[in-house]
Formats: C-alpha cells, structure tokens, sequence
C-alpha cells in the first residue's frame, strides 16, 4: 500500500497545533494575551464527553486557558444562557464553544445565536454562517475548515474540479459547499442528501468526494471514480466482538474497499476528526489576536 495516498490526520494536526503553539507564544510573550477558550457541556452524551475531553486536552497541549462547564441533562435553557452571557462578558474568554447535540429541551438555535459572534469559534452563528456564504471574512466551521486545510496542504488541485458532497448538515455539508464555491477553492459543487434519487450517478462524477451523512461504510467502490480523492468525516461506533472493547470507529467510507481507486484517502479513525480540533485551536487563536473580527 503507497503511504503517500493516506492523508494523515495526526501528522497534520500536530504541524498545525504546533505552528498555534509557537504564535501562541509569541502572543504572550509580546502582548501578554493568553486564548481563552470556554466549553458547555450538557447532558450525557458518551461522544460528546470524548469531543470536549479532548478538545481541552489540545488547549492544554497549546497552552490556551479553558473552562469546562459540565451541566446535567436537565439543566435549564436559561442557565445556558446566563453562562454564554457570562462568557460574552469576560475579556480574559476569547471563544465559546458550546458542544452539540444539547438536551432535546433546549433550543440550539437560541443557544447558538446568544453567543457573540466574534467569540463563535464553532462558526455556527448565522452571522459567521452569512459571512461563509458571501466570502466575508468569519469564523468557518472547524470539519470543513480542517478538510480545506487537508486538501491545500497536500496539493491537491480544487480549481474546477466537481466535488460532491453526502450530507447537509449545518454543521459540515452546507459550510463545506460554501468553502468549495469560494473563489480561492472554485471547485463545482454538488450537495447530495437523504432524498437524492440516484446519489452514485453524482459521486462517480466527483472529483473530490466528502462523504459526511453519518453512516457506516455508505460509500461502496463502485461509487468512486477512478483517481478521486476521497474525504471520510464519518465517526460511526459499530460493534465489533474481535474488538478488545467489543465495538470501533468507521467511516462512511468503505476504506479497505475504495483505496485503490482513490488517489488520495483520509481514514477513520486519524483523519478529519483530528483536523477539527486543530482548526477549533486555530479560530480561538485568531479571536484572541482580532483577526476575524
Ligand atoms: N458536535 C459535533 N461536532 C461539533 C462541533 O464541531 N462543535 C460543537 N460545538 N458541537 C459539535
């Protein structure tokens, strides 16, 4: 197997989280600015308390400061309010990051649009979302940021390629498709989704293929066109009962099956999940120097 065809997650994410390190340093040392990143953690979701766990393990790592707030489920959407208004506040807090899905009670909406959008290090207000669509600088959603950062980083031509994308979340698919249209990407795009009639006549025409609805090995070989490079955000957890856990991660690439055809592949675990907690250091980074805003 030819290694250079792997895009590499953790090599990636450390050059990146290192290059923060250093700015982050230097910003210290220069202007005595430390980044402040506050997360909100509601409820008892088992991924999203790896997600948070993590993601302040990189502030650690970086040598931001950060705050986590864990809240039971039933916490009160007024008590989110209050701490994101807190947050809005406080100068030594350049971020806020508000992990999802929240308790079902509670609107994220609302959540979301209470946060102050120069502190939206998630870029999920539609202030930042707007701004994403009009090619206005903002803050970008951590996945698709991180994916354009994996596809500029490896030299992997965008300008008038056909990428499609599976999926339309908020989240990655929509954002993602605004970044490929960008005049500095100028990709072609196609957003396929759950009621797409016929989604492989799309995908063997991609380019560049993002596969992004959340279920396990979805793209088959038979989707993929020869050479194309293939983008796995998927975290699906599927049991596994030779698994010493009995259960492990896949995408929503079926990876083993696509490789050969693909020029160039991000695997699960160790691809775009990495790249997403880099790019959250590097949006509180440039919300603490006032780069976006
Ligand atoms: N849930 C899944 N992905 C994300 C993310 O990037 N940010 C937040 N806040 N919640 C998420």
């Amino acid at each position: 197997m030819s290694s250079d065809k792997i895009i590499d997650g953790r090599v990636l994410s450390s050059q990146i989280k290192n290059e923060i390190k250093e700015e982050t340093r230097r910003l210290y040392e220069e202007k005595g600015i430390k980044p402040g990143l506050a997360f909100i953690l509601a409820g008892e979701n088992p991924a999203s308390q790896v997600y948070v766990r993590n993601k302040g393990k990189a502030c650690e790592e970086i040598g931001f400061h950060s705050i986590t707030n864990v809240l039971p489920e039933k916490t009160e959407e007024g008590e989110i309010l209050d701490l994101i208004k807190k947050y809005n506040e406080d100068a030594g807090i350049h971020g806020i990051l508000v992990q999802l899905p929240l308790p079902k009670h509670i609107s994220e909406d609302k959540i979301i649009e209470a946060i102050d959008y120069r502190k939206d290090v998630d870029g999920f207000h539609p202030h930042n979302v707007g701004n994403l669509l009009i090619g206005r600088k903002c803050f970008i959603s951590c996945t698709p940021f991180g994916i354009i950062e994996m596809i500029k980083r490896h030299g992997i031509k965008t300008s008038g390629m056909n990428a499609v994308i599976i999926g339309r979340s908020n989240i990655v698919g929509k954002p993602m498709a605004a970044l490929f249209l960008r005049k500095d990407i100028n990709s072609t795009v196609t957003v396929c989704h759950s009621a797409t009639k016929d989604i492989k006549e799309y995908t063997l025409n991609a380019d560049i293929l993002v596969a992004a609805m959340g279920k396990p090995y979805f793209v088959k070989p038979d989707m993929v066109k020869e050479g194309a490079v293939i983008i796995d955000v998927g975290i699906n957890r599927i049991e596994d009962k030779s698994a010493p856990k009995g259960t492990r991660l896949v995408g929503d690439v079926d990876y083993d099956g696509c490789f050969d055809k693909a020029s160039k592949i991000t695997p699960v675990p160790g691809g775009v999940g990495l790249m997403t907690i880099a790019m959250l250091m590097r949006n509180t980074l440039d919300a603490a120097l006032g780069r976006i805003f």
